[in-house]
């Protein structure tokens, strides 16, 4: 091939790319061009715009040296390389995500009152399944159990549904999480077993804490090894309240049906694949993308009366380590969920994307189940060293579709504007949402 004498400009994305929405960081829509957001131009630069003549020397003090401090090119290019990793995960660290869109054709409105489940409304989502224990380079086809998590871009505001695709968990009370990750984690001493579930300290802790066995049956069936992230089911597995128009509310657990079918991978098969294609999953639903074989979701709830003890046919509601059968409380269709588009940049969508349980909408609560108050802490507590700050919102794959009037002021990476100081006669009510009821 010809060395190239003249400069060419930055290809585009390919066709089955899609990036963050163009909103700005406060939620509002911005005329900028996809080309805008991405690197541009027809020459080498310095990230402050400046052409460079060469990359690939740097500046020195004689033929023989020694390379000078003030090559700034040379500085700005080994810092920014030794600042690029962040802290992965301290679960679900090795994922794949894309993008879709959530249509609403079922009977939500009756029992919940938020806009994106009025029939025929679309919502923007970006999907992220995962793996539990292993690093993020680890293999795709462990036996684990794996994470499903969807963020909906509501026009009122942002809902995460952060899911597994096994519908109960290994433990009751938030407080052993620490201690059920340390035990399926590698050892401290040697790193080791990475990404594998199952081994003596797994087998302790599993079998000195009876609650988990429900999940570990779960996980050490075919569901603990999916064929591909298509081809799983996604879980709630916390139940949630719904309020409708009339301030009426149900509880619900949420379920994902995957229109693929449900389908796992062998154990020997599962073995081969990490050898010779370590990528297996994370590969499979981005070829599926390109192909135009966009994987489908029906997203449906099981109701349950709110009843004081929040029991249902003698089944504990707020127990995740329990499951209500389907024969008792079928599941009912809410909308359909498709995915369309593959990220165009892996670290920018797929590793900073945060997804909180306790981003809600009007119309979606939390229940007392004490497993998930403590996920209301764990998650922002976590962004806020994974992402270098508080301002983590901001960033393009985390912006609402909704408008943002937050008030949070400063911190690493403020890219807001806010503009009335407190004693602005435009806001008289400091610090309260102009309007409160929603
Ligand atoms: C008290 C129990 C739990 C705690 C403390 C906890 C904590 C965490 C933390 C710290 C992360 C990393 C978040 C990040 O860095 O952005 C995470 C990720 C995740 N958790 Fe949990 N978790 C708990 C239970 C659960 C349960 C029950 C589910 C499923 C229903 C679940 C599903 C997920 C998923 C899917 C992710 C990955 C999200 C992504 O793809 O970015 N977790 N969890």
């Amino acid at each position: 091939m010809a060395e190239p004498t003249s400069p060419g400009s930055m290809p585009p994305p390919k066709s089955d790319q899609a990036g963050p929405a163009r909103v700005g960081p406060t939620g509002r829509e911005t005329e900028l061009s996809a080309d805008v957001l991405a690197q541009q131009g027809q020459w080498l630069t310095t990230a402050t715009g400046t052409r460079l003549r060469d990359t690939d020397h740097s500046l020195k003090a004689g033929r023989r040296g020694p390379t000078l401090l003030q090559d700034h090119h040379l500085r700005e290019k080994i810092t920014h390389f030794d600042h690029e990793r962040i802290p992965e995960r301290v679960v679900h660290a090795r994922g794949a995500a894309a993008h879709g869109v959530f249509v609403a054709n079922g009977n939500g409105e009756g029992i919940c009152r938020a806009q994106f489940l009025r029939q025929g409304a679309q919502t923007p989502v970006f999907t992220r399944f995962s793996t539990v224990l292993g690093s993020r380079g680890s293999a795709d086809t462990a036996r684990d159990t794996r994470g499903f998590a969807v963020k909906f871009y509501t026009g009122e505001g942002t809902f995460d549904l952060v899911g597994n695709n096994i519908p109960v968990f290994f433990i009751q009370d938030g407080i052993k999480f620490p201690d059920v990750v340390h035990a399926a984690k590698p050892h401290p001493d040697r790193e080791i077993p990475q990404a594998q579930s199952a081994h003596d300290s797994f087998w302790d802790f599993v079998s000195l804490h009876t609650e988990a066995q429900h999940h570990t049956i779960w996980n050490m069936s075919d569901r603990g090894i999916p064929r591909s992230y298509r081809t799983m089911e996604g879980f709630g597995v916390h139940t949630f309240r719904l309020i409708n128009d009339a301030d009426q509310t149900t509880l619900v657990k949420f379920h994902w049906k995957p229109r693929q079918g449900v389908h796992s991978l062998l154990w020997e098969e599962s073995q081969l694949a990490m050898g010779m294609d370590p990528d297996l999953h994370r590969r499979d639903l981005a070829d599926a993308i390109e192909a135009g074989a966009f994987p489908e979701w029906d997203l449906g709830v099981q109701v349950f009366p709110d009843s004081e003890d929040e029991m249902f046919e003698g089944i504990d509601l707020l127990d995740p380590t329990k499951i209500v059968p389907e024969e008792l409380a079928p599941v009912q269709l809410l909308g359909t969920m498709t995915l369309n588009a593959n990220p165009t940049n892996y670290f920018a969508e797929t590793e900073q994307v945060a997804f909180h349980v306790g981003h809600l909408v009007p119309g979606i609560d939390v229940t007392n189940d004490p497993l998930l108050q403590v996920r209301l802490f764990s998650y922002i507590d976590t962004q806020i060293t994974r992402l270098g700050g508080p301002n983590f919102n901001q960033l393009p794959i985390n912006r609402p579709h909704a408008p943002v009037n937050d008030m949070l002021r400063d911190g690493m990476h403020q890219a807001q504007c806010i503009r009335v100081s407190p004693l602005s006669a435009e806001l008289p009510r400091w610090g309260m949402p102009v309007h409160s009821r929603i």
